[in-house]
């Protein structure tokens, strides 16, 4: 840990300056380059024109997808870059052609959204959604998995870190049961890229969606899909337009080739670099050390609240992330939210309806989530743990 640049990857973030953050797992505070970025594409905008900003800057909007393709392992021709995780997800999800029994696996770690859609295609379709139970420890039981599996299903969709605490699930082994199963799994990588690796081959997902301004630190409303080249021509997007699809003559039109498919053709030029900046960014300092740092901060965070009389420390599973979620007997998570806000530390709440099956299965109305990044220090973890510990 201690081999990390600190002191640089702080100097390179303007927001230090200026708050105790957190809330990593709602959005990161930007570095210095990825800001420039986009608000440098705006002011092209602004100067030469939308449209004449996008061409000139072509080269950099492609070089985006050799980004995203590096950071997953995977071809630039399986990315898709779309507004946020969960559009990215729904647009692979609401791809496939669900019929009246297909039994979609899903776990109890679930996120609310996708667990919403889940709910809608299984009443539209007559498709049945089943939880696979958690283990002892909170993560996907694999033994239980790979019991349902051999039963026959039309997809698995797994969180590879969820919302609502530390867990890292074994993404690479629901990986390996489902390809020798043969059936499709959909990772939602939303909260692990950017802190954990997320090389596609290794987890042997077949579809993955993510989110730009988490532990990526990309700017808002950026996120992507990769989709395996084998996929890709047998998933129908849910929608079309002229970019994912040409049309070739009055009643005929051709769905192009690639995961671009799964875009719609209006977009962020500005954000879309900010995404590539942040990726590039992130590769810079390498995925192996920014996990090990950010893992080794959550776990001195972890102790230092359970040495808290009355604190419970929520987070499951063999493996830990860099979220810490925390309740405090006697005393509302809002109010912790609250309490640490008014002292200028940004963490977050995350709400039993974020995650029914999880939260909800284990009696838990809303957890108080602070979620560690590289830039922080154990300065900042006790001060939050001080304030913490006056109620
Ligand atoms: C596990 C998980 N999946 C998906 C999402 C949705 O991401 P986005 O807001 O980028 O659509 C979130 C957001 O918090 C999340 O935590």
């Amino acid at each position: 840990m201690s081999a990390f640049d600190v002191a640089r990857a702080r100097r390179e973030t303007p927001g230090c300056e200026s708050v105790v953050h957190l809330n990593n797992a709602g959005a990161s505070l930007m570095p210095d380059v990825v800001l420039r970025t986009v608000i440098e594409h705006l002011e092209l905008e602004a100067r030469i024109g939308g449209y004449e900003a996008a061409a000139r800057e072509n080269d950099r909007v492609e070089a985006v997808y050799d980004s995203v393709a590096r950071l997953l392992c995977c071809s630039r021709d399986e990315v898709a870059i779309v507004e946020n995780a969960t559009r990215a997800w729904d647009m692979a999800f609401y791809s496939f052609d669900f019929q009246r029994g297909d039994r979609v696996l899903t776990c109890g770690a679930e996120y609310a959204s996708n667990y919403i859609a889940l709910l809608q295609v299984a009443k539209r379709t007559g498709a049945v959604v089943e939880v696979i139970p958690d283990d002892e420890h909170g993560q996907i039981s694999v033994a239980a998995l790979e019991v349902e599996l051999a039963r026959g299903a039309r997809l698995v969709s797994l969180v590879h870190v969820p919302s609502q605490g530390g867990l890292v699930q074994p993404a690479a082994e629901v990986g390996r049961l489902c390809r020798a199963a043969g059936v499709p799994l959909l990772l939602d990588a939303c909260q692990s890229v950017g802190q954990l690796p997320t090389d596609v081959g290794e987890l042997q997902c077949d579809m993955l969606s993510a989110t730009g301004r988490k532990f990526l630190r990309g700017p808002r409303g950026t996120g992507f899909l990769y989709v395996r080249q084998g996929l890709i021509e047998q998933l129908e997007p849910p929608f079309l337009d002229l970019h994912a699809a040409e049309w070739t003559g009055r009643e005929t039109y051709a769905i192009r080739g690639d995961a671009r498919r799964f875009e719609n053709w209006e977009t962020s030029y500005a954000t879309k670099l900010g995404l590539g900046a942040a990726v590039d960014y992130a590769l810079d300092w390498g995925i192996d050390a920014i996990a090990e740092r950010v893992q080794g901060l959550a776990v001195s965070l972890r102790k230092r609240l359970e040495a808290l009389p009355g604190v419970d420390v929520r987070d499951r599973g063999v493996e830990k992330c860099g979220i810490v979620t925390f309740t405090f007997e006697g005393v509302s998570a809002q109010a912790i939210v609250a309490l640490l806000s008014a002292e200028g530390i940004n963490v977050s709440l995350t709400p039993v309806s974020y995650s029914r099956l999880d939260l909800g299965g284990r009696g838990i109305e809303a957890v108080v989530r602070a979620s560690v990044h590289y830039y922080n220090t154990e300065e900042e973890l006790q001060q939050l743990v001080d304030v913490v510990g006056l109620r």
